[in-house]
């Protein structure tokens, strides 16, 4: 009995370290990566998610990406509008992993790449949401008017798109505690 008491106790003591070298494994991941990406992993309010896919207007057969796609919310829920595959590109361990546990709880249709959505195909995108930085937004208008089809609509959460002009732009309001929302179309 002792013997197996002992057995336990040395196997939790394994379990409890892994999981503290894995957490600290992962946070140390996420800190080099928002390092190195500049844009750190910063994640949107639930409320200017719901308001920006309401604005959205997403339609069943839309083809939905989220670029930097942190935790996945915005793709949680634009999952109750669309019947087609969701993709979000997200090159942060942390929220990678974030995302891949709630889609275990949850039925969704969500498939997330661990990638640089640089090198990602997005011509099959009719949707395209980001919440980035100023400087990846000129790289992703240069990317999207090359590789999107006619009448992709992108929504970015604050930051603009300097080299393309926006169909609609709503102006941050601090009542209601939402940032300036950009819309473009390719
Ligand atoms: C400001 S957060 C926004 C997260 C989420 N879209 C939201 O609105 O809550 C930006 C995310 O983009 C990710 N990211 C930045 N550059 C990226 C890149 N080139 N490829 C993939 N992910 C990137 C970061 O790791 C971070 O998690």
């Amino acid at each position: 009995m002792d013997l197996l008491m002992e057995l336990l106790a040395t196997i939790t003591t394994y379990l409890v370290l892994l999981a503290c070298i894995a957490f600290t494994a992962i946070i140390f991941a996420t800190v080099i990566s928002n390092l190195l990406l500049k844009v750190p992993f910063v994640p949107s309010s639930k409320r200017v998610i719901k308001h920006i896919a309401k604005l959205a207007n997403i339609k069943k057969n839309d083809q939905v990406y989220d670029l930097g796609s942190g935790d996945g919310r915005f793709l949680f829920e634009a999952d109750q509008y669309t019947d087609k595959e969701l993709i979000g590109y997200e090159q942060a361990l942390l929220p990678y992993c974030l995302t891949k546990i709630k889609n275990l709880f949850r039925k969704s249709n969500i498939r997330i790449h661990m990638k640089n959505f640089m090198k990602a195909n997005l011509s099959n995108a009719d949707l395209i949401y980001c919440y980035l930085g100023p400087e990846t937004m000129t790289e992703i208008g240069e990317k999207v008017q090359k590789e999107c089809r006619k009448g992709t609509r992108i929504y970015s959460n604050t930051f603009s798109i300097q080299n393309m002009t926006p169909e609609k732009v709503w102006p941050k309001d601090k009542k209601k505690r939402l940032p300036t929302i950009y819309y473009y179309k390719v």
